[in-house]
């Protein structure tokens, strides 16, 4: 299909995709961008921050939001995504404003609403130009794990097993990591008026072929992704290997 491109490898579709982010940013300075944690994108990222450095790529005016949060998680502690992005991104950049959701842990009812706010306040900002994906093992974007539906917004979700078991060096072992997470539905990801999905090397190849040639399903979300009218898909060749 030709919303599909092939890179040679991992350095290539980093550069593929930041061009995208990159060009977006300079035809619209104030947009709104959904952005995504993981190995996947850290590239992505050391492209955007060596284009911001090199030619002044300006982010002063850009607005962005993460897919997700572990839960329970605080910000300031180390496995936070707030903390990755910061990291890896927004302190080596100009960015404007950025939210990640807000794994803190506190009651249902708060959760519930502040669901509702991170909604609203997408919205409130025009809502996604651009969401960057990747994708987990189980067929996740987000963390909207087999079985979220194609209609969920922001929410509190259940890990799969097998992306806990993913998360589980990163956290000095299994049972160090949460259970549960703060993650955007799969409405609120179709809702962006572009989506760039990205994923790389052989471990990926497997469900890079289900999320494009197997039955569209929510027990495999990513393949929900292709209704959308402006999704592209940016791979490796090994991670495209069994297309
Ligand atoms: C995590 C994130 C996802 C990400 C996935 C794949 O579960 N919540 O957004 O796509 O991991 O991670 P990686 O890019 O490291 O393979």
């Amino acid at each position: 299909p030709k919303n599909i491109s092939i890179s040679s490898d991992y350095a290539h579709v980093c550069r593929a995709v930041a061009s995208r982010i990159a060009d977006l940013v300079r035809a619209k300075p104030g947009a709104v961008l959904g952005l995504a944690t993981g190995s996947s994108p850290l590239g992505v990222y050391a492209e955007l921050i060596r284009m911001h450095r090199e030619e002044g790529l300006d982010f002063s005016r850009v607005t962005s939001f993460n897919l997700d949060e572990y839960y329970p998680m605080s910000a300031s502690s180390e496995h936070s995504y707030h903390a990755f992005m910061e990291a890896n991104l927004f302190s080596q950049i100009n960015i404007g404003r950025w939210y990640v959701p807000d794994g803190r842990s506190r009651g249902m009812q708060e959760i519930l609403l502040d669901c509702r706010r991170y909604e609203e306040r997408i919205a409130d900002t025009g809502g996604l130009d651009l969401q960057l994906l990747g994708i987990g093992r189980t067929g996740h974007v987000g963390f909207n794990e087999p079985g979220s539906p194609r209609d969920s917004r922001t929410r509190l979700v259940t890990l799969h097993e097998v992306t806990r078991v993913d998360a589980a060096p990163g956290f000095g072992g299994l049972d160090q990591v949460p259970h549960q997470a703060v993650s955007m539905g799969i409405a609120t990801i179709m809702d962006a008026r572009e989506i760039v999905m990205m994923a790389s090397g052989a471990g990926k190849a497997e469900i890079v072929r289900r999320a494009l040639e197997g039955e569209e399903t929510e027990q495999v979300p990513a393949t929900l992704i292709r209704r959308h009218a402006n999704a592209r898909f940016y791979f490796d060749t090994d991670a495209a290997r069994l297309l």
